[in-house]
């Protein structure tokens, strides 16, 4: 039997997240676009060998929020192509069996969306409803104390209809109100749009956010400052605990609705869809609910709680076994390091770390999503605030990708300067150079998603820790043919560590494997270990 028979798709690909903007120029106009993300399906498919893309938003919109106000949710904007590309590019995937999921951004759109521009243009327009309105609150000002991501207010004033309209993002993104059912109508539409359109599943941004309070009751002010070092997007954490403004339990009934759309078009095309879904860290508890009740929710909320968790074997351990203990019965745990909209990990780590880090997230239990240039252990690209386009400064984990050593990257034709500027080691980091060094970080990624694909336990096996101080992290995953030990020293000096059998390693995060049996290893600063265990001499 493959190893992977018994398991769904999504359980047992690794996904790979794309920023089209910073993939690959083929137009070249200097942005990315979806004939680039298609001319290097080879690389995703074959070189890397993940099986599944997502895609972060490629339709009209003023760029804003740089794809994130969409103006149009059921048309590819001119700058990425055309709907004729998209369509190519997903035949193109699923020929080389790669899985495409799409960004869906059900909570907001552009206020240059014609949905608004009705909206706002009269309070009796049939469109009215869409998008959550509401009366100063009584001695005037905003009708809560709501805070925006993006600092200030969520409230924006609009002078020609005398309300308030909620913006949880930036002025030009309106709050959707997902408690309007013909809101609710045309938002499933998009979503059986792209289905129709080759989609195998969709990314559900601020899936947390869809339900608010209905009378929009004050937020509770923090009295303790949260701090929350890396995380970009939240300035206002520090002020305010979100309880009204968001997690209302009518998110559920929203996702449940979604659910049906995808497991609808999964029954009728034999083919299944899936649903991840962006959700703040959270309380284990209230995470665990975006799965549903009886399995109508989401099948892989983000787990974002290793971006967060302290860089330490006791920390990192508890992180993995408070989601194991989560789950609900028959979930599937996920995990991942980096995105679009945080730090990248050798920037927010240290370099010294990111072997170590790829070794964990390709061998724990559960889903991993990669960032494009994760393979490559790319930092940010610092930038002077002033050139920052992004108020946040998320421009600088969206650099182009690195393809060649030569001038520019071969991000897009030569001669073309990019959105943003290229990173200046090309000559080591990029793809061209990691590919002909055998102990690159690209190798590494290579190797261990092959092993990976591989491995019974690696795949689907339990995991249980065995050891969690003295700078190592050590766990067992085990299925009854096979068992894999990982070891990672996370700290600067050598490490120790006996094996409970005789075992030999089947890499170590310098690329090598070992046909010699061994009863310990002896790890250097920083490094890890995947041995596979004798089961011969399991008592
Ligand atoms: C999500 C996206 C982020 C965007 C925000 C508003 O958090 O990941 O990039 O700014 O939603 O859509």
């Amino acid at each position: 039997m493959a190893v992977n028979a018994a398991r769904k798709w999504w359980q047992t690909a690794v996904i790979y997240e794309v920023y089209p903007r910073s993939f690959a120029d083929v137009s070249g106009d200097g942005v990315g676009d979806l004939a680039g993300v298609t001319s290097k399906l080879d690389y995703i498919a074959n070189t890397l060998g993940v099986d599944a893309i997502w895609l972060c938003p490629f339709y009209p919109s003023p760029q804003v929020d740089f794809g994130y106000d969409v103006s149009d949710f059921t048309a590819v904007d001119p700058v990425y192509g055309t709907l004729g590309d998209w369509d190519t590019l997903v035949r193109e995937a699923h020929g080389r069996g790669l899985r495409v999921i799409i960004d869906y951004i059900p909570n907001h759109s552009s206020d240059q969306h014609p949905w608004f521009t009705g909206s706002r243009s009269s309070r009796d327009h049939p469109r009215r409803g869409w998008y959550v309105w509401a009366d100063p609150a009584p001695g005037g000002g905003p009708p809560s104390n709501w805070t925006s991501e993006m600092g200030g207010s969520a409230w924006q004033f609009d002078a020609a209809t005398g309300q308030y309209y909620l913006r949880s993002f930036h002025p030009e993104q309106p709050d959707l109100n997902w408690r309007s059912p013909a809101l609710r109508d045309a938002m499933l539409g998009v979503l059986g749009f792209w289905l129709s359109h080759g989609a195998d599943g969709i990314r559900i941004d601020v899936a947390h956010m869809l339900a608010k309070h209905p009378r929009f009751a004050d937020n509770p002010v923090r009295e303790q400052p949260l701090r929350n070092l890396t995380d970009r997007q939240h300035p206002d954490f520090d002020t305010q605990e979100h309880l009204n403004d968001r997690l209302q339990p009518e998110v559920h009934e929203y996702l449940a609705m979604m659910r049906h759309v995808l497991d609808d078009w999964s029954r009728r095309t034999g083919r299944e869809r899936v649903a991840m879904a962006e959700v703040e860290v959270m309380p284990w508890d209230t995470w665990s609910r975006f799965f549903g009740q009886r399995d109508d929710g989401v099948q892989l909320p983000f787990n974002f709680q290793l971006i967060e968790a302290e860089w330490s074997p006791a920390a990192l351990a508890a992180s993995i076994e408070g989601q194991e203990a989560a789950l609900p019965l028959g979930a599937w745990p996920n995990y991942v390091l980096q995105n679009h909209d945080r730090p990248r990990l050798a920037t927010r780590l240290g370099r010294e770390h990111v072997r170590n880090a790829a070794m964990l997230l390709l061998t724990l239990r559960g889903t991993p999503t990669l960032y494009y240039g994760e393979e490559l252990g790319l930092g940010d690209l610092p930038a002077a605030r002033d050139r920052w386009l992004d108020p946040l400064g998320r421009d600088e984990s969206r650099a182009p990708m690195p393809w060649t050593s030569g001038s520019g990257g071969g991000f897009g034709p030569a001669g073309v300067s990019s959105w943003l500027p290229p990173y200046p080691d090309l000559g080591t980091v990029s793809v061209e150079a990691q590919l002909r060094d055998p102990g690159s970080v690209l190798n590494l990624y290579r190797s261990l998603i092959a092993l990976r694909q591989a491995s019974p336990a690696l795949l689907a096996g339990s995991y249980e820790t065995v050891r969690a101080a003295s700078a190592c992290l050590c766990y067992l995953r085990s299925t009854d043919e096979q068992q894999v030990l990982v070891a990672l020293n996370l700290g600067p000096g050598r490490a120790e560590v006996e094996l409970p059998r005789l075992g030999r390693v089947l890499l170590d995060t310098y690329g090598r494997c070992e046909q010699a049996p061994r009863t310990h290893l002896d790890l250097p600063p920083y490094s890890g270990a995947i041995v596979e265990l004798d089961l011969s001499q399991r008592s």
